[in-house]
């Protein structure tokens, strides 16, 4: 007889990292006979893998876990499972919040998933694996403990089937002051080149043609060997040489670690998109100082400078935090002047939200008003914009080589003579989003697209139609 099929819900808040985790723990889960539903209600279990970086995507998580309280009283077979950054951040907290949930996994922990269902299936009651917290033991007993389970590969969980995340660098060193990411993830470890490699080779074999290297801080990748060392620029080069992978992206870069020989395999090797994600944060001194970045605004434009040199068309990108401790309007203005002067290809702007455990919560008040706050965003959003759509505007008339990706989000279908018109999406070598009207078959493909219109976000154009051969032509006849 065939096990009994079991419906699995999964919710998945944050960063690549996190879709990652999921991807993996789905995998795992359909090991044990579970299919994926998109209904709690009919869910056999009910998993959240959350995110920390901000309260906002906590506040998410604690009420979406209110909402299922009656379904749980209603069914105390449900299982509800809280996994990843927030759970390996409140802990027993959870349980004590929301007392219906049944299983709390840290993203170290992630492995242990089907084991503890079962267990709780069996009748075992709650369960708790976290990871060691970065004072709870030496380093190597914490890096164990925190180290992830990355070979289990499911590629209907992917953002698409042409496209993978490989982790490459897990964890995070920098402890900039705002931000909870190095207390739970764990210390900053690379994982072997040969385990990314035969992963990369995997995702080839099964039609994979993009890979996004995934790290907190990706170019930091370094791996030691006994004498031997492979730099992020040696692994780029490996992962380069895979029949099969088409476009490799990377993210998210730390400045001070952005050196000459990454830049200059970008430049070389025609696989590596030509985009680089290197957050600022602020465009001021004193507050990338409060922040403990780690680097000065010099040190910024010195490194973006070399990325000119090396790769003067490629896009860059940043991330910002506004109303961080302590901002003053000054500030904000450089974090302004900033934009103006490197041009980012887009930003990603957050509201600063204090963190309990962070060196930030534990130094400076949080003293900038909410409405401060979402007006410098807004301020900070808007001028990049700005700057986003007028760049855009350069790609008009240009043909440029997309990766089709699926159905754009508002597609709209039309039935033409030759068959149902779709709108895709794809994404350029340099990370630009372009909508165009295509056909199934084309998804997965890459194809040049000439651009005719641009806005801050996308760029939209048409299929260039190839030259067909003569012989082509014969076979008709
Ligand atoms: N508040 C607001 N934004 C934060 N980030 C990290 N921590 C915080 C915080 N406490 C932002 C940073 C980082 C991105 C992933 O999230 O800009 O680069
Ligand atoms: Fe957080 Fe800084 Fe590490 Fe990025 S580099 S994950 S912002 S501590």
């Amino acid at each position: 007889m065939f096990p009994m099929t079991k419906k699995l819900y999964i919710e998945t808040v944050g960063c690549q990292m996190n879709v990652l985790d999921s991807e993996l723990v789905v995998a795992s889960l359909r090991k044990e006979g579970y299919e994926l539903t998109d209904s709690p209600q009919a869910a056999d279990t009910v998993l959240f893998n959350t995110c920390s970086v901000r309260q906002h995507a906590e506040d998410k998580i604690y009420s979406a876990l209110g909402r299922l309280k009656n379904a749980k009283q209603e069914n105390p077979d449900k299982i509800i499972g809280v996994l990843g950054c927030m759970a390996q951040k409140d802990q027993k907290l959870i349980f004590q919040r929301a007392p219906y949930v049944d299983l709390i996994v840290g993203p170290g922990q992630l492995h242990q998933v089907p084991q503890l269902i079962s267990e709780i299936a069996d009748g075992a009651g709650q369960q708790m694996e976290v990871s060691l917290g970065r004072k709870d033991g030496g380093r190597a007993e914490i890096e164990r403990s925190h180290e992830s389970f990355d070979p289990l590969r499911d590629p209907t969980m992917r953002p698409t089937p042409y496209q993978a995340y490989v982790r490459i660098v897990i964890g995070c060193d920098k402890f900039c002051t705002y931000c909870i990411v190095p207390s739970v993830r764990g210390p900053e470890q690379s994982r072997p080149p040969a385990q990314i490699l035969a992963e990369a080779r995997q995702l080839a074999s099964e039609g994979c043609k993009e890979i996004t290297l995934l790290g907190q801080t990706v170019n930091s990748y370094k791996f030691k060997e006994g004498e031997r060392t492979t730099r992020f620029s040696d692994l780029l080069n490996a992962v380069h040489e895979i029949p099969g992978i088409e476009r490799i992206k990377f993210v998210t870069n730390y400045p001070k670690d952005m050196t000459d020989d990454v830049l200059e395999t970008v430049r070389d090797l025609p696989k590596l998109a030509k985009y680089l994600h290197v957050p600022l944060q602020s465009g001021s001194d004193a507050v990338l100082d409060r922040m403990k970045r780690g680097y000065t605004t010099d040190d910024y434009r010195e490194m973006h400078d070399r990325i000119r040199e090396w790769l003067p068309r490629a896009a860059v990108s940043s991330d910002f935090i506004v109303g961080f401790c302590g901002e003053t309007e000054d500030e904000f203005q450089a974090t302004m002047d900033s934009v103006r002067e490197y041009r980012f290809k887009n930003s990603f702007i957050f509201k600063y939200s204090e963190r309990p455990g962070t060196k930030g919560a534990e130094r400076y008040p949080d003293d900038i008003t909410e409405e401060v706050k979402r007006e410098r965003n807004n301020r900070l959003l808007d001028l990049q914009n700005e700057i986003s759509e007028a760049d855009n505007q350069d790609f008009l008339g240009r043909e440029v080589e997309v990766l089709v990706e699926g159905p754009s989000k508002t597609a709209t279908r039309k039935d033409e003579a030759d068959g149902p018109v779709l709108q895709l999406t794809g994404r350029t070598m340099c990370d630009r989003i372009v909508v165009f009207e295509g056909n199934q078959r084309q998804i997965g493909e890459t194809l040049p697209i000439a651009i005719y219109d641009a806005n801050a976000h996308t760029l939209f154009g048409n299929v260039v139609t190839q030259h067909v051969g003569p012989e082509l032509f014969t076979l008709g006849v």
